[in-house]
């Protein structure tokens, strides 16, 4: 593992974070989303983070992911709601997980594993208000949510939730927003026909959780915002922090003239003598190869633009004829508000047509998380 580089995490910001989004909703209560390890930052650190910060519930994609938190000792409620085939239920019904059910075969197999167990499942059944990825489809939601109802009559399951998912909410006033909203509405109505009265009931990612008051509901998932990253390019709450900063030691410098190619592929020139400076991280670690010639770095008092092409391990900036040394740190992205000047994840994502998601998530298992801030 590399000692010289890491990517470091302020656990302070997660706390704060989580802190500043539950006031931001008005006080409802906020859902930590830690799948995918934590966005990068480390599942488990990330999650207790943010539960010292007051989020309540906690959200992952897989059940594998949910019981990696209860095997850590995290007893808040946990949803996990990715359930192909062949995933451990039964485990999942154990350890007291609630489940996001999108189709009747996964009901059904909840129901099944409940009753072997001689335990009441926890249930949050998802409709598809119009995203047409997870959820079910409005077709079929009176179907399941009466076969819902008829379990928990059975006393095998109880529906702590109803959910669904936006497509477009981090593009404020899009068409799609009121559309799904008010289909959600409808399937909680007939929801509460058929004798279902959940826990909560939720809809709002990060984006509808900074802009969208009326789509609070019970609960708000938030996502990319507890990491302190806005999902709307020009959108921020002002108080979050970017936990997340990834650096490294320059590993060498040295003088070249005019005229050198840098890199593989010759795809940067120097116009003049110059001095490079090499960064051992590459796209192992997540730097994108695509950030080739376009990747804003601080070193020294600077940010300069990655020279020529992300290597597997490394990638060269030109620095001029500025006085920089092998093992002074390269940030790549971090928080303006402690570091002035740093470009932030947002940044990286604004040259590479992407999202910050995309660029935190990917940071390798090469690169160790380092911890700081009254959590570590
Ligand atoms: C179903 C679901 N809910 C909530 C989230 C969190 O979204 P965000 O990070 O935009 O808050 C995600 C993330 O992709 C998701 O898939």
């Amino acid at each position: 593992m590399a000692h010289f580089a890491h990517a470091r995490v302020d656990l302070d910001a997660l706390t704060s974070n989580a802190r500043l989004l539950r006031e931001h909703a008005g006080g409802t209560p906020l859902m930590g989303v830690v799948k995918a390890d934590g966005y990068g930052h480390g599942m488990l650190p990330a999650a207790r983070a943010l539960i010292a910060g007051g989020a309540s519930w906690l959200g992952t994609a897989l059940i594998g992911e949910a019981l990696q938190l209860r095997r850590a000792g995290i007893t808040v409620p946990v949803l996990a709601w990715i359930i192909p085939p062949g995933e451990p239920v039964g485990e999942a019904v154990g350890a007291d997980i609630d489940l996001g059910v999108s189709d009747r075969a996964v009901l059904d197999e909840v129901v099944s594993e409940a009753r072997r167990l001689g335990r009441t499942a926890r249930v949050q059944l998802k409709i598809d208000t119009g995203l047409n990825r997870g959820g079910v489809s409005a077709a079929d939601w009176a179907e399941l949510t009466e076969a819902a109802a008829r379990a928990e009559d059975d006393g095998h399951l109880r529906v702590s939730g109803i959910w669904s998912h936006f497509a477009c909410a981090d593009e404020p006033g899009h068409p799609s927003i009121g559309l799904q909203l008010s289909n959600f509405h409808e399937a909680l109505e007939i929801a509460d026909k058929v004798g279902l009265a959940p826990e909560v009931r939720h809809i709002a990612n990060s984006a509808a959780l900074l802009t969208l008051p009326e789509t609070r509901f019970d609960l708000v998932r938030g996502g990319i915002a507890s990491y302190g990253l806005s999902p709307i390019p020009d959108f921020s709450l002002p108080g979050l922090r970017p936990a997340m900063t990834l650096r490294s030691r320059v590993a060498l410098t040295k003088r070249v003239g005019a005229g050198s190619g840098v890199s593989y592929g010759h795809r940067y020139v120097t116009d003049r003598e110059t001095t490079l400076a090499l960064v051992p991280l590459g796209y192992a670690d997540g730097v994108p190869r695509a950030a080739t010639n376009k990747g804003p770095v601080l070193l020294g008092d600077r940010v300069r633009t990655i020279a020529g092409t992300v290597c597997m391990d490394q990638f060269v900036l030109d620095v001029g004829d500025d006085r920089v040394e092998a093992g002074e740190y390269a940030v790549l992205f971090g928080d303006p508000g402690e570091t002035p000047g740093v470009p932030t994840a947002q940044d990286w994502a604004a040259v590479l047509d992407t999202i910050p998601y995309e660029i935190v998530t990917r940071v390798g298992a090469r690169v160790p998380r380092e911890y700081v801030g009254a959590g570590s």
